[in-house]
Parts: structure tokens; sequence; C-alpha cells
């Protein structure tokens, strides 16, 4: 669906005092990401020649975070309403273009819904029926059910009051008309402001039909104006995420007990848990499992790999076959090439295990790299850190690491080798042979009596 004569602007100089935050409202989480990222994804997908932001309060706070982003930026320095937000907009707006009005804080519209909206040859909005109108412009309809005005809440009488069909805020029209329109619309209403929602009058008063695009969906075009709103459009998110993920084939044991705070593709039988969640960017290859209360951040699992409960897999990359968790935390750098076994209190960084290695049980494995095949037992630490600098560790094919084997790198240990319980390991160690270091040899001390509980209280 490409649009070369659309223009869409989107509203985001408002203070969103109601956050109670000092970030900028469009600044706010929503699955992870700026709610005002959401509808510029929206814009974008609708291929318009330009998509372009009004800002004002926390104004470079939202360029800065969007620097990247394909937009126009318009600086709106004085937040004197809807329709003087747009006017802002319209001077980088050529006369024929078809204009499109979004929200910064209506994150959850889709393209679907706008589409419409876009086609349609006159002005035309997004209406939507709430139970609940209050707050909300009210669609002024004439008897023939023709639209003829808005007005807004606080400017309604009781009458207009009882009207449930609801104005979005989402208009469009061609940029000539609106540039007219709002010069000719003035501040006299209950908030001295300049509201948008005026021109649908004057376009009536000049002989045109304002076209309604009803919203099935109140869901999707509900605001964000506070937290609660926040959240609530966060479950609503959440919810549209699982049912892709369901679509897709993933089998989630509880769709309402999933998060997904960025994008996740899928191979086939995926199997996801309860409480997980999913951040950044996440593949699952085929018949990939996560267990329950798992995060994973930013990475790549391999077809059939288990990932236990109450893992933690950030910025790494596993292969097929491996084994993870319970209770498993590979942090930033870690590759685990496949058929790994990564068990519970083991932490890796920047570590590369090649195919087949395996670490049981409580180790740190960082800036290393482990050959295929080697063992690692339960409380073996690499001591990559010497205070000031980091420093590698390099473990041979097939060697076995000892329980309670310190490595302190940077050190080598060879191929085949056998590092024996208990030992400091501060040279490099020879292929095919056993190391021991350990600080005193081992003694017995006979008549030797365990001490006694102290009977006095404590
Ligand atoms: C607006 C509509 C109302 C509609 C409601 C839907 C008007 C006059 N009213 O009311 O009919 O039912 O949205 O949610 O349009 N903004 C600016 N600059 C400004 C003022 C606002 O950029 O000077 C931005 C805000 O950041 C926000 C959006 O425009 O993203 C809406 O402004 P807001 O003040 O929330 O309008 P409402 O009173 O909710
Ligand atoms: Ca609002």
């Amino acid at each position: 669906m490409k649009h070369p004569n659309l223009h869409v602007v989107i509203l985001a100089a408002g203070r969103g005092t109601r956050m109670r935050s000092s970030q900028p409202k469009v600044l706010q989480p929503l699955g992870g990401r700026p709610m005002l990222a959401h509808v510029l994804d929206t814009a974008q997908a609708l291929s318009p020649a330009a998509t372009h932001v009004v800002v004002g309060h926390g104004a470079d706070a939202v360029k800065a975070r969007f620097a990247e982003a394909p937009v126009h930026w318009v600086l709106q320095n004085e937040q004197r309403g809807t329709g003087h937000a747009v006017q802002q907009a319209l001077p980088g707006i050529p006369d024929d273009a078809r204009v499109l009005i979004l929200y910064g804080d209506v994150p959850l519209l889709t393209r679907q819904t706008l589409g419409a909206l876009v086609d349609a040859d006159g002005p035309a909005l997004l209406s939507v029926v709430l139970p609940d109108p209050s707050g909300y412009g009210r669609i002024l309809r004439d008897e023939d059910g023709a639209v003829s005005a808005i007005v807004e809440h606080k400017d309604a009488n009781p009458q207009q009051l009882s009207i449930d069909e609801t104005n979005t805020g989402v208009m469009a029209a061609r940029a000539s008309r609106l540039k007219d329109w709002l010069s000719r619309v003035n501040s006299d209403n209950a908030q001295g402001e300049v509201y948008l929602t005026d021109v649908v009058e004057l376009a009536v008063g000049d002989g045109r039909t304002v076209e309604v695009v009803q919203a099935s969906d109140p869901e999707e075009v509900a605001g964000v104006n506070d937290r609660a709103q926040l959240a609530a459009a966060e479950r609503v998110l959440q919810r549209r995420c699982a049912t892709a993920l369901l679509d897709a084939g993933v089998t989630l044991l509880d769709p309402a007990r999933f998060d997904q705070r960025g994008r996740v593709s899928v191979g086939e039988d995926v199997v996801i848990d309860i409480n997980v969640i999913l951040e950044g960017d996440v593949e699952l290859g085929d018949g990939v499992e996560i267990g329950p209360n798992c995060v994973i951040r930013n990475a790549r699992i391999g077809d059939g790999t288990i990932v236990h409960a109450q893992t933690v897999i950030e910025d790494a990359e596993v292969g097929p076959s491996c084994q993870i968790g319970p209770f498993a935390r590979l942090r930033p750098g870690t590759v685990l090439v496949g058929d790994n076994r990564i068990g519970n209190f083991v932490e890796t960084k920047k570590a590369r295990l090649e195919q087949g290695a395996k670490a049981g049980h409580l180790a740190y494995l960082g800036d290393a790299s482990i050959g295929k095949r080697v063992n690692v037992s339960a409380g073996v630490i690499t001591c990559n850190y010497d205070g000031a600098n980091k420093h590698q560790t390099v473990v041979g094919d097939d060697a076995f690491l000892g329980t309670d084997s310190q490595l302190v790198a940077p050190v080598r240990i060879g191929a085949r080798a056998y590092i024996a319980a208990g030992s400091t390991i501060t040279r490099n160690a020879p292929d095919d042979a056993l190391t021991i270091c350990r600080a005193r040899g081992q003694k017995s001390i006979p008549g030797w009596r365990k001490p006694k509980k102290d009977p006095t209280p404590q």
C-alpha cells in the first residue's frame, strides 16, 4: 500500500501531566519501545511521502531518541491546541497532499483501520462509540445522519453530552483545505485553544461532506494519558503479540502470561511456558522449548534447544540441541555452538563453548574459549579480571576441568588436559597431562575432636 501523495502528521507536543513523569509522554515504553515508535511504525506502514512529528514538551529528548527516524520534526513552542499544532506542520506540506493526522499518545491504531481514511476523497475522520464517552469530543450529526460538527466535552450541552459517538482525533483532509479551515478557526472555547475539531463545522459550512469511519474496536483507538491507560494499552499490545505467535504455530501455555518487548521470529513447534519475557530481537528455532520465568533478550536459539526454568539469556547465540538451566545466566557475548549443556548457577560472559562442551553446575566462564566436549565441573571459575584488565582463558578440546579449579587468566589449558579438583592454575597446562596444584598436601590429624555446641542460648 504505497501513498505517494500522503503526508502523516503526528501530534506529540503535549506534556502528559497525568503520567507524573520526568519523561515526555510519547517516550513512555509500550511493549518495550517508546509509544511514539508504535505510531511511527503505523505511519511508515502506509508508505507516505513524509511523516511530520510535532514536538514541544521534551522536544529535545524525543528528537534524540528518534535521531535515526526518517521524520520531519516540527516544533510547537507553545501548546495552543491540536489545530495550532497541525498549523505548525502545514507549511512543510504541499497543497495537494492528503494529510493524515495521528496522535503520539494513541499507539495501538492499525494500518487497516487507517486505510479507509487515507483513501477517502474529502475530509474524513475516525470515530468510535464508547460506553463511557466522557472527556471526549462528541460527533454531532444532522437529521440525515451526516456529520455537522464536533463539540468538545467541555463545550458540550447536556443533550450533546449524551451522545456516545466520539472523536478519536484521527482525521484526514487535503492540505490546502486544512490550511484554509485552520486559518478560520478561533480559540473562542472553554479551553481557549485552537481546536482541530473545529475544521469539521467549517468544512460542512463550505458544503463538503465529512466522511466518518467508525472504529470497530475501542481498544485500538484508546488514548494513553495516565499510567492506568498505559498499563491497559500494554495488555492489549501483549494480547496481539501472543495471538500473532499462536497464529505462527507457537504453543503458549498461557497467552495472558507472556510478554514480548521487541521482535520475535519463530520456527515450528516452539513451546513457551508461563511468565516468559522476550526482549529486543529474539529468534527461536524449530522445536525450541522455553521453561517458565525465563528472560531472553537479543538472542538466537537453535533448533531443538531447551531452556529450562528461571534462565536469563542476553545478547547470546545458542546453537541447536543445547540444554540450558534451570537457573542459568548467559550474559552478552556468549556463544554456544551446539549440543552444549549449561546447568544451574552457571554464568557465562564473552564465552564460546564449542560443540558438546558442558558446564553442569556452579561455574563462571568469562572471556573464555572452551573446546569441543570439554567438561567443566562444579565450582570452576575463570579468574578473568585482575582488578584492571580482562584476560582470556583458552581450553583445548576434550579437556576435563576438575571440581573447584580456578583458571587464572591469561592461561591456556591443553587438549585432553586433566585439571585436578581444587587446583589454582596460573600457568599454561599441557596437552594430555594431569595438572594438579593444591596449596598443601593433604594431612590427617589423629584424635581431633569436633567442636561442642555452646549450651548457653545466644
Ligand atoms: C482531542 C480532541 C477530542 C478527542 C480526543 C481523543 C481536539 C480539540 N480534541 O482532545 O475531540 O475526542 O482528542 O483522544 O482536538 N497536542 C499538541 N499540541 C497541542 C495540543 C495537543 O501536540 O497544542 C497533542 C497532544 O500531545 C496529544 C494530542 O495532540 O498527543 C491530543 O491532545 P489532547 O490535549 O490530549 O486533546 P484532548 O483534549 O484529549
Ligand atoms: Ca488526550
